[in-house]
């Protein structure tokens, strides 16, 4: 795979480089979209060929049979994460915010609250407002410049209303795998205030060398609360195909969900099925290796680049690649840096703030992308911020 090679999305309704002008006010001509969390690479050819394999057969009926498809997915989880599934624990949604909005709805009720450690993946926070629940916000602190969780601190927070905490694990936007304690101390805290436990994984693919993610399902004793979310969206880009995992080792919390499945009459696009299945294979694998190792010269790249700019910081990236840039040092108002960097670097970012308490003073730059664009962007910013050197 050939991650340098430059793919023109223009033009192809995605999102990421179509939408940018309308919503960041980032000219399309010289733009560079580093916002929504999809990557400017083709997936894996096995996946490509399972897509192409149905378009040639040309007919489109109802899907049967998805042995082959739980069979996949129990492959990767045993032999990427060490993590055994049953294939009757699994269940198909359209996205992992789709999974996260059928959580909130089967086993929250309106008004409840649902723990967020912040700043986290912003759509979450909609989901749970949308639903009618509350989002009870749980600011993270930084160590050495890591981001960690204060239970001491969210016990004092606690009202008892609270029924729910959504964990994003490893941790977007801050690029953390929590550790086995991190996740322990999570375990207790939803413990200890009877909380069910949504660990959205997404990202468990994407982690940098050096880093080992570890599974939830790993810690003892939450079998009963847990809920896990995993999808092959972000590891192998292929979000427009709208399918996730939701995984539920608990019977009474899988009866209620599959019974809510069942009464919104959801069933999955026989297309994500077979990408699904086509991904979760050796050639996917090997696929993932060569990108996480593309990634981690992206992320060195990006963030030397970022070091060389008085005032700008970006978090040490242990997995994803979406990399958490600090303006705070810069002393200027968030404005002010935004515009930098959105309309003399003409750049598209995320802003810090969407992603809850703690995220003022921060913007969220996606480096999946060939490496020529990562420096590209890095040489913008140097020159939009050239002032402060
Ligand atoms: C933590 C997390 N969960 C879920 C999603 C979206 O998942 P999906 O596209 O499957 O709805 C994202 C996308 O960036 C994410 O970062």
């Amino acid at each position: 795979m050939n991650f340098d090679e430059i793919i023109d999305r223009k033009g192809s309704h995605c999102v990421k480089w179509d939408m940018m002008e309308k919503i960041y006010g980032v000219p399309q001509d010289k733009g560079l979209a580093m916002w929504v969390a999809d990557m400017d690479f083709r997936p894996p050819q096995c996946i490509r060929d399972a897509v192409q394999a149905q378009v040639d057969h040309g007919v489109f009926g109802y899907f049967g049979d998805d042995s082959k498809y739980r069979a996949a997915i129990q492959w990767w989880m045993e032999n990427r994460h060490g993590w055994s599934i049953e294939p009757e624990h699994i269940f198909s949604t359209h996205g992992l915010v789709n999974g996260t909005a059928m959580c909130v709805d089967t086993f929250t009720k309106p008004n409840d609250g649902i723990v967020l450690f912040t700043p986290v993946y912003h759509a979450f926070a909609k989901v749970i407002k949308a639903n009618g629940r509350r989002v009870v916000e749980c600011e993270m602190q930084q160590t050495n410049g890591r981001y960690e969780m204060g239970f001491d601190a969210y016990d004092a927070q606690m009202d008892g209303s609270e029924r729910m905490v959504i964990l994003c694990s490893p941790h977007n936007p801050g690029g953390r795998v929590w550790s086995r304690a991190e996740l322990a101390g999570v375990a207790a805290f939803a413990k200890r205030h009877e909380l069910i436990i949504v660990s959205d994984e997404i990202h468990h693919d994407l982690v940098m060398p050096g880093h080992v993610h570890i599974p939830m399902t790993a810690i003892e004793g939450i079998e009963d609360r847990l809920i896990m979310m995993t999808s092959t969206n972000k590891t192998f880009n292929l979000s427009g195909s709208h399918i996730g995992n939701v995984i539920i080792a608990d019977p009474d919390l899988r009866a209620k969900f599959a019974a809510r499945m069942m009464a919104l009459g959801m069933s999955p696009n026989a297309f994500g099925l077979f990408m699904v299945t086509a991904a979760y294979s050796p050639e996917g694998a090997a696929w993932v290796d060569d990108l996480i190792a593309y990634l981690d010269g992206n992320r060195r790249l990006f963030d030397a680049g970022i070091k060389t700019i008085p005032g700008l910081k970006s978090m040490d990236l242990e997995a994803t690649y979406l990399s958490w840039v600090s303006f705070e040092d810069t002393g200027m108002a968030r404005e002010e840096f935004t515009r930098r960097v959105e309309q003399d670097a003409c750049i598209a970012v995320n802003h810090g703030p969407t992603f809850g308490k703690g995220g003022d003073s921060w913007l969220r730059f996606n480096i999946a992308t060939p490496r020529a664009r990562v420096q590209e962007a890095v040489d913008r910013l140097a020159t939009a911020f050239g002032d402060l050197q």
